[in-house]
């Protein structure tokens, strides 16, 4: 069994006049997961949207809800989001000083936790943290904004990280200026899932969408590395809910 490799556009990129419609477009297209970036306009230097508009989205689609916070502090709010309806959680390990209090805060709420780096932090950041953890979002851009250039520096974390990994079922994802273009690099350093904005919501049907995110999928798959292949790495697919282990 091979490793899947998980598409999650990211809505920051769709027609917030038409979320819902949008969210039902990027389903239909093959979406595996709707990425949610969450921003507060302190942590980082852009405001988006909070866990009311996800409890609004919540009914258009089963698929998994990735949501990013970059937010900061982030534990006032983790219930929030939990109860809006999110599968996974990602807090930022710059977030706050107590992310190993974070990362049981938002397993205690049944979710899935994650942790993510902005391009400057070491991945040392998370070595204490591994077992607290069901993903690790590698920012391949400074976090903020949708449609910014894919940070080649990144290439050499994401390797370490999936070494840090090991065997440990946990996702390795990657966010930040994706493309169809880098996919394939992308993976070969060891990613799993892949986040795009502008390079999924590019054309306006859902069939452009759709070719956006195939496009995507091909080139990663075409990317990975076979010494990196674990059939231990969980799907969180649509329809199996968040029960990886
Ligand atoms: C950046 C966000 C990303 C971003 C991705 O702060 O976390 O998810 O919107 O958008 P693209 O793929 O356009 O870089
Ligand atoms: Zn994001």
């Amino acid at each position: 069994m091979t490793r899947e490799i998980i598409i999650a556009p990211s809505i920051l990129a769709a027609d917030f006049a038409r979320l819902g419609e949008e969210i039902a477009a990027i389903d239909a297209a093959g979406a595996d997961w709707i990425h949610c970036d969450v921003m507060d306009g302190h942590f980082v230097p852009n405001i988006s949207f909070g866990a009311e508009i996800i409890k609004a989205i919540r009914p258009v689609t089963s698929k998994i809800f990735d949501v990013h916070l970059m937010i900061a502090p982030v534990d006032p709010y983790l219930e929030a989001f939990a109860k809006a309806g999110a599968d996974v959680i990602t807090v930022h390990a710059e977030a706050g000083p107590h992310l190993d209090r974070s990362l049981q805060a938002i397993r205690a709420l049944g979710k899935k936790a994650g942790v993510s780096l902005c391009p400057a932090t070491l991945e040392s950041a998370i070595e204490y943290v591994l077992d607290r953890l069901d993903l690790v979002l590698v920012m391949t851009v400074n976090p903020g904004f949708g449609g910014q250039s894919f940070l080649d520096s990144q290439l050499e974390k994401i390797s370490r990280i999936r070494s840090m990994i090991g065997d440990r079922p946990i996702r390795l994802e990657v966010d930040g200026g994706v493309t169809r273009d880098n996919a394939a690099a992308v993976a070969a350093a060891g990613a799993d899932t892949l986040v795009a904005g502008s390079a999924v919501f590019r054309g306006k049907s859902s069939a452009d969408y759709a070719g956006n995110i195939a496009a995507i999928r091909v080139a990663a798959e075409a990317g990975r590395v076979p010494r990196l292949q674990h059939s231990s790495v969980p799907s969180m697919r649509a329809g199996e809910g968040v029960r990886i282990r």
